[in-house]
């Protein structure tokens, strides 16, 4: 996330930020590659890199894990724009440097980013969030948001985010095709969103459209260049910044009162209060939204499954971590190493960065049995990598798993059927793993 949305500090009165001028992202030149993708098997280690766009939009990307964890499960990779990174694909080596913060820092940004050691381009130096921070700063910042994401705040927002989901659900049309991307998952998360925010509910498909510019990649689809993307982030700062003048005054318990009242926070530079407002937005949206259409898909693609569900409602709690670990809506988190130290038998150097292949650890076989599949009642789904491990687990956690828990038992009580008729669109990135759309029909228990 933090490299995504890579902005120059500056000094304007009104944002403190100023214009600056596109330049090549980290993990974008295989965008340059056309022509069919070849077989994972067929390539040369090599020339395997999977930070490549383009096989997670056209899924094909398990092919390539699934042969890096064969054959060079930490795998190397260098490019004149990003510079040395490795590829971590097993359980086993992710968890142990997800979990080890002391040697592999966040600081440097938690997606493919530049060298550490040269100056960024001109037009590229981060804002700052606390998902890439290291402690104290990490644990300060995340202790003043945390209260909102509570178990007990929680359980008061469950009945309101029942009855809106409801509400969406018993708006579907019967007997004709739609969108579930953007009559569900869009809607649905992005009133979860309001909620937290407590932002104006009319305006709320702001929200989504901010969390879509901040990761996407320019020329995908949202967005056609780094300087629209600015443009557009200053909007929501600036938005934002009005909120955040109410809520000093007036504080409703969201987010923005916590972080306007929060003893380390009040005083937040602009980019910064941008980055961590961010850090929610995103954190919050994309990953529910691609859980709650990724679950639609997995039943259809294991119709055993679904008939699995049907027999037995009970087994709702468990499906969700099934198909968050299905899913894995964030294919990666990046480390950098602190010092020279190894890594699953390779020699690491101070700066390396490393990616945290979760996609690819949750079809770890010795983990996982039969890993490519859904099986809602698999014992150890919880075991997923999908929120991390460590300092930075996912904060949302809870608030996804009862939104899609929420949304699974108002379906099962309305709908006999959800079927996918077409081709489903994927995210072109290889660090949100998503949909753009996918074609449903639903038939209503009689
Ligand atoms: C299925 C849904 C979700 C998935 C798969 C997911 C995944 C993740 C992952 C992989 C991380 C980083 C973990 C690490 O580096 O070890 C993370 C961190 C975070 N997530 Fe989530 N997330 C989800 C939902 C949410 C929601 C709903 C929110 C907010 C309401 C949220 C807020 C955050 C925040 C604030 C962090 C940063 C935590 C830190 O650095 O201490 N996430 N999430």
């Amino acid at each position: 996330m933090s490299e995504a949305i890579d902005i120059k500090a500056g000094s304007e009165e009104s944002t403190g930020v100023d214009t600056p001028p596109s330049y090549v992202r980290p993990g974008s030149e295989q965008d340059k590659m056309v022509g069919a993708i070849p077989a994972a098997n067929d390539l040369p280690l090599e020339e395997i890199n999977p930070v490549w766009n383009r096989l997670f939009a056209e899924n094909r990307m398990l092919e390539y894990f699934e042969r890096l964890r064969r054959d060079d499960p930490v795998h190397f990779n260098e490019t004149e724009v990003a510079g040395r990174y490795w590829s971590l694909t097993r359980y086993e080596e992710i968890k142990a440097v997800d979990t080890d913060h002391v040697n592999f820092s966040s600081a440097h940004g938690i997606t493919l980013g530049f060298p550490i050691d040269q100056p960024l381009p001109e037009g590229a130096l981060d804002i700052s969030l606390f998902i890439a921070m290291d402690p104290p700063k990490h644990d300060v910042q995340r202790k003043t948001v945390a209260p909102v994401v509570s178990t007990r705040n929680l359980a008061g927002m469950e009945s309101l985010i029942r009855e809106r989901t409801a509400k969406v659900l018993d708006s579907l049309p019967e007997g004709e095709t739609f969108d579930w991307v953007e009559k569900v998952s869009i809607e649905l998360t992005t009133q979860m969103l309001a909620t937290l925010f407590d932002f104006p509910f009319e305006e709320r498909s702001k929200l989504t459209r901010w969390s879509d510019v901040a990761t996407a990649v320019p020329g995908g689809g949202v967005i056609d260049s780094e300087e629209q993307r600015r443009e557009e982030l200053i909007e929501c700062l600036v938005y934002f910044t009005q909120i955040w003048e109410q809520r000093k005054v007036n504080p409703t318990g969201d987010f923005v009162s916590m972080l306007a009242h929060g003893e380390d926070t009040k005083n937040m530079e602009p980019l910064e209060f941008l980055g961590n407002l961010i850090l929610l937005i995103v954190g919050g949206n994309d990953t529910t939204r691609n859980s709650m259409t990724g679950g639609v898909l997995a039943l259809n693609e294991f119709p055993t499954e679904y008939e699995k569900l049907r027999a037995n409602h009970g087994l709702i709690p468990n499906m969700i971590s099934e198909i968050i670990r299905w899913q894995t809506p964030l294919a990666y988190m990046r480390r950098t190493a602190n010092s020279d130290c190894e890594v699953g038998g390779k020699q690491i150097k101070a700066g390396d960065q490393l990616l945290m292949w979760y996609v690819s650890g949750n079809r770890d076989e010795s983990v996982f049995e039969r890993g490519e599949e859904l099986i809602i009642d698999r014992e150890n789904a919880r075991q997923h990598l999908s929120f991390g491990f460590g300092i930075h687990r996912c904060m949302g956690n809870r608030v996804a798993e009862m939104q899609l828990r929420v949304l699974w038992e108002e379906i099962m009580k309305r709908f006999e059927n959800i079927e996918v008729v077409g081709e489903v669109e994927r995210t072109f990135s290889s660090f949100v793993k998503g949909y753009t759309s996918m074609p449903v029909r639903v038939t209503r228990l009689k």
